[in-house]
This record gives C-alpha cells, structure tokens and sequence, in this order.
C-alpha cells in the first residue's frame, strides 16, 4: 500500500494530530498534510525514509511583516489567486458577482486504495467551488501523478483564468538548475542548463501545439548534480497545446515550480453543476543524477505508449528525395530498392492526394490525386505488401489549403476572427478543431482510407502554428486553445479505436509536437527535419534525456553525404529508431551492401537500444566526441556508440568507461576484450578515432 494517512483522515483537521498523507514509490517519498491554518502544504518530497516518523510534519510558517501573509511563506500544493500572496497561483477565478478571488480550505481526503490514488478535497470558503487534488502513486517507476478537477456546484458560472495542475517545492535555502531545451524549426533540442535565481522563469507555448520552442518537461539539480550522482527532481505535462511551466525562487529563498494550462489568452467558462479536469503531470525524484530521471521517465513513458511492446520497424520515407513528386511508379522503384536494403515499411510522404504539387493546394482533400495515382493506392499498397513491406501513409489532418474543395465547401471551419483577414503559413490554414463538424469530418474520412486500404502506419503532420485563433461559439471563445486539443485528442483516440494496429508518428514541422501528452496517441515522434548528422547528435542527447529512444526517429538522409561517411551517417540513426530518408535509387553497390549491412545490425541489437537503458557518456572536446551506451534492462547485453565529429589537432584520445553493467560478472566488450562489469566500469576504454569516424561495439554478458 504506497499511501498512508498518518492520522486519521477526517473532516476535520485535528488539534495535535496534524493531517499527513505519506505517499511511497519504491524508492521515493512524497508527503503532504494540512497545517494549522487549513493549508495543503508539502512536508517532504525526496528519498524514502525507513520510518514514517522519520518525515517532517507540516510547515507553519506565519505572516511577515504586514506584506507577505502565510500563504506566501509555506509550501502550499495547490496556491490560489487570494490574500496577501504574491506568488505564482495554481487557480485564478473570477465569480459571476465579479468577486475575483479564491480561498479554498482543507475539506476531506479520499483514499481510493485499488487505484494507488490519494484525493484531497477543498472548499471555498464561501462559494460552492470545490477543488480536488488528486495523487496516483506509480510506485514501480518512482513517478507521482498529478492532476486536479474542479467542481462549480452553484447555479451561476465560474470564469476560470489559471489553471495549472500542480505545483511542488524544492528543499528550502538551496540553489537549483534548471535543465530545459530550447529550439526553432529545422533546430529543436538545445539542452539549457540555468541557475534558478529571484524571480520566476516561465518557459510556455502559445502557438496551439507544445512546440519547437521548448517542451513542456523538466528537471532541476543541485549544482553538484551529474549524470550519475545527486539530486534531481523531474517531471513532464501530459498535455500537447498551450502549456506554462514557471519555476519561482522567492524573497524567502524558496524554489516552487508549477505547470499546466498556459493561462495566456485563456479562460474556461465552468457552467453550474459541472466540473473540469486538468492535465496530468509526472513528477519523480531520485538521489541518483539525471541518468537516472531519465531511467524513470523512460519506463513510465514506455509503458503507456500505445503499442509498448512491438519492436519499431525499419521505414524508408521518401520525402526528402521527392518532394511533393510522387507518383505510382515511382514510389513502386524506390519500394523496390529499400525492401533489397532491408527496410521494413515503405511510406510516402507528402504529394499523393488530390492537386498537391506544391505547397500551395490540396490540404484538406484526403484523396488519392487521379493522374498520380489513378487506380487509386490499391497497387502501391499490393505492390510493397508483396516485397515484404508494410505501408505507411503522410497526413495532414489539421490544415487546409484555401485552394481545396474541404475550404471552398466551409471556408468558416478554420480558426479565424471574422474581421481579421487569415494569416497564411506554408500557404495554409489551421482547421478548427474545436468543432464537433469539423472533428467528425475527420473521423469520417480517415476513417474510410484505413478501412479501403492496407495501411499500417501513418505520419501526422501540423505544419504551422496558430493566429486569429478566433471561434464562433455562444460558449467563452478562449476555451478554443484548449477545446482544440481536446478534438484532436477525439479524432485521434477514435482512429486509433478503430484502428488498433495502425502506428501513428507525431511530426509537426518536425519536433513542434513532441510530448506525453501526443505519446497517448503516437508511439514515435519525429524529431527535427534538422537530420544532418552531426547536429543530430546533441539533439539525440537532449531528446532522450526525457522520451525514451523507442520514440526517437532517427533516418539516414542525404544531409551531410558530401563529407559524412555512411557508416557515421548509419551509427547516428541506429542510436534510436532507423530510418532513411535518403536517394537510395543513386546509391552505388557499395554504398547498398554497407546499408544491408547496417539495417541487418540494426535488426539485431534494436531490442537493446528500444527497450533498454540509454546511458549518456562523457563529451569531450566540447561534444566533438561522444558516447552513448544502452544496455538491455537485464544487462545481459549491450551497444555502445562512440562518435568524433570535427576536431582540430592535436588532439587526444577519446577514453570513457562504461555503466550500468552488473559488477561481478564478466563481459566481452567487441575489439577490448573481456573484464567484469566493475572492470569496465572503473576503467578506461580508449579510442583513436579520426574526424568524423564513429564506432558501435557489441557487449556481451560472458557470466561469472
Ligand atoms: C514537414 C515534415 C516533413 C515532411 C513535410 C511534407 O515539414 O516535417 O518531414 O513531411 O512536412 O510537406
């Protein structure tokens, strides 16, 4: 039983009792109570302690001088808008009598014990508002979930303007780094490492998808926290629109992060008698450094995935080769190229459906183009299902081109202000996914192309971000940014329903929707359109720091062919989910025997890489040198990649020592020899690489 109410759980707070709730992982305690005042506070968050009376009780600080109250001094779980606090709020509300603060106090708590989950409930004061906090314990991952729901039990409406699911508190008097990633189109995945100092650092979107700009997930340390040892507190938002992460240090020298909702642009008109359920954000800790986050988050988030697990396949995508020219026999030449290489699914990118020959036109008309594809997609699809190959399929479902039948039939579908004439992007407009026509439009017609054709795998693209995000609506028009995701979330879910095999990919101009949130929906995610090799490295660093590498799409494309070896370009792609994207039809017999050779490696050790433990190894050379190793979660085998891109001489070796190997057993490491595990991993592994050379090395468990 990972909760436990360490006094009894009543009504009623208790004079000398104080109200706690220990909730334990396997490794990991967080423990909340309510204080004398009637605050939900947090009392400890970090490593399990051997006994329950080993964690504190509820912090009680009172006011300080006559401007900061209570409420901004102690560490409360779900802050509102109200009194004499100034800090970051979970909740900001505004009642039909115009009164625009909330003041909730302490009610109940429910223990619901078959689904690990701990709810606490809070009242407002004096409106029927009520507040559920809700906890599910995922005590095998190390992993507390946190959402909230909230109940307007009066018969006016309740303007709702924050909503956040949650926010934490960090050890007091302590310093932290924040560890996010930044980015922009064709450049996601910058890791940013950045001291917390007074103030409050936001990092959100606002563009209707999580982004290309930062990804709504983090993890804070100590200064003195690494890959292998010290604190570090994580988690992630389960959410893929408009989404707000802040991390506070206030006067008082706390660290108090939030996230949820964006509250920018936002609303949420709550009717009497309903009620509204946040997001859920993932929240862990471990004593053990960032390689070990990742670890919890890897296993969380791969066994949700909608297929955990079925090996991913080897794709070809033809892209970046022909653009939007793609036709019957054309496609058929290179499907016959890549099932030689050994590719497992063949799929055609943008270009396929009705008048698409550039950007310009067709988005919105999901049918085969006639002169492309004249007897339809029926002979591509018998024809790769012949070769061996499944066949996937690109969509994008969110958008429509001005020039489309879909937009001249119901030019008022899209998101828009009446007034205001449509920003174009990419010579397209954004579908309003708010509306329930335009949801079952969708349904209706992908539906039917799953169900005519063949199709196992589907890329979903959204390639532009929100303007005039306006929507026609007798209800709070605000509400679209999150109504949006929700429909999307519903023609998604339903596909997905009546069509369980298929495996979706979430591309948004490439990493622009990559989240937990999509990862319910989509089991990869495409990372960048950013595949040159040698910036795919940090990015494919980054990326895992949080999502697990059975996500991470990873192809080998023409980028970089002029001066990067195959082999590197292969070695880079191999550390997550193989793909190409390349001209495979120019490739010369060399260059195909080294791809089989590649793709058959690949096939044989893909069950470490995406259903194993990535361990990031020392850079050197500012990154120049790199090392990544995975080891199956039975470390019974191994890879490791090593790569050196440019480095002016001189130069030194590259040397690291491998991790995560059990100590006492001995192991075969390719090309070194063999040593127990502690030997390998207390010391060095030397490697004289010359630029842009790169290795992978086998590692095997030989036994005692
Ligand atoms: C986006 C994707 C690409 C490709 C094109 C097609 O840019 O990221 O991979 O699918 O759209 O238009």
């Amino acid at each position: 039983m990972p909760i436990v109410a360490s006094s009894q759980t009543t009504s009623q707070t208790q004079q000398n009792a104080p109200l706690r709730w220990i909730l334990e992982t396997s490794d990991t305690a967080y423990v909340v109570g309510v204080n004398r005042l009637g605050q939900v506070v947090l009392c400890y968050w970090g490593q399990k302690l051997p006994h329950h009376d080993d964690y504190p009780t509820p912090p009680d600080l009172g006011e300080y001088a006559s401007f900061n109250g209570a409420g901004q001094r102690n560490p409360e779980e779900y802050p509102t808008h109200s009194d004499l606090k100034y800090i970051e709020p979970c909740l900001k509300a505004t009642f039909s009598d115009g009164v625009r603060d909330v003041r909730l106090a302490y009610q109940r708590a429910i223990l619901v014990v078959e689904e690990e989950t701990l709810v606490i409930v809070m009242q407002d004061e004096h409106y029927p508002l009520k507040v559920f906090l809700f906890y599910r314990v995922h005590a095998q991952t190390n992993i507390i979930e946190r959402y909230v729901e909230v109940q307007n039990a009066s018969d006016t409406p309740i303007t709702l303007e924050r909503l956040f699911s949650a926010q934490w508190h960090l050890p007091m008097s302590q310093q932290y780094v924040l560890t996010h990633f930044t980015g922009r189109w064709n450049d996601e995945w910058h890791l940013h490492r950045d001291m917390l100092t007074q103030g409050v650092k936001v990092l959100d979107s606002r563009r209707i998808t999580s982004s290309h700009h930062h990804n709504p997930s983090f993890l804070v340390g100590e200064p003195n926290t690494t890959e292998t040892q010290g604190n570090c507190w994580f988690g992630l938002l389960e959410w893929s629109g408009n989404w707000k992460l802040t991390a506070e240090v206030t006067d008082f020298d706390s660290t108090r992060l939030s996230m949820g909702l964006n509250d920018w642009d936002f609303a949420h008109r709550l009717a009497p008698d309903t009620r509204y359920v946040s997001p859920s954000v993932f929240i862990g800790y471990t004593k053990d450094g960032y390689t070990s986050a990742s670890h919890a988050l890897h296993d969380m988030l791969r066994a949700r995935l909608p297929h955990p697990d079925i090996a991913r396949k080897v794709l070809y995508n033809s892209w970046e080769v022909t653009l939007f020219s793609v036709d019957e026999a054309s496609q058929m030449r290179l499907a016959e190229v890549a099932s030689a290489l050994g590719v497992e699914l063949f799929v055609m990118d943008d270009g396929w459906f009705k008048a698409r020959n550039s950007d310009s036109a067709g988005l919105g008309d999901w049918t085969p183009d006639p002169i492309k594809f004249p007897n339809g997609l029926q002979p591509l699809i018998q024809h790769i299902n012949a070769l061996g190959m499944d066949f996937g399929l690109w969509l994008e479902p969110e958008m429509v081109n001005p020039d489309s039948d879909l937009y001249r039939a119901h030019p008022d579908w899209i998101l828009h202000f009446p007034t205001r004439k449509p920003t174009l992007a990419r010579n397209q407009l954004i579908l309003n996914m708010a509306r329930t026509d335009v949801q079952d439009y969708l349904i209706a017609h992908i539906d039917a192309l799953l169900s005519e054709n063949n199709i196992s795998f589907i890329k979903w693209d959204m390639n532009r971000n929100a303007t005039e995000a306006g929507w026609q609506t007798d209800g709070e028009p605000r509400e679209v940014w999150v109504r949006y995701v929700e429909g999307l979330y519903r023609v998604w879910g339903t596909l997905r329903e009546r069509h369980p095999h298929v495996i979706w990919q979430s591309c948004s101009g490439g990493g622009g929707r990559a989240d937990m949130g999509i990862l319910n929906y989509a089991d990869q995610i495409w990372l960048s359109d950013n595949t040159e090799p040698t910036r795919r490295l940090p990015m494919q660093k980054a990326f895992p720091m949080i999502y697990p590498a059975n996500t991470m799409e990873a192809w080998v494309t023409d980028m970089g062919e002029s001066w990067l070896p195959l082999a590197f370009r292969f070695h880079v792609s191999m550390t997550g989910l193989l793909g190409i994207g390349a001209n495979i039809i120019q490739w010369n017999d060399d260059q195909r025997k080294l791809a089989q050779a590649h793709i058959s490696t690949y096939k044989a050790i893909r069950h470490i890489i995406q259903f194993g433990d990535v361990y990031r190894l020392q850079n050197a050379y500012d990154g120049a040198y790199s090392g990544v190793q995975y080891l199956t979660k039975a470390k019974d085998e191994g890879v490791l990649f090593v790569f050196r891109t440019h480095i002016p001489q001189p130069t030194y070796p590259y040397r690291l020592r491998l991790r995560g190997l059990l100590p006492h057993v001995q192991y075969r490491v390719e090309g070194f020899g063999t040593k127990t595990g502690a030997g390998w991993m207390n010391t060095d592994c030397v490697f004289d690489l010359e630029n842009f050379e790169s290795k992978l090395i086998r590692i095997t468990l030989m036994g005692d």
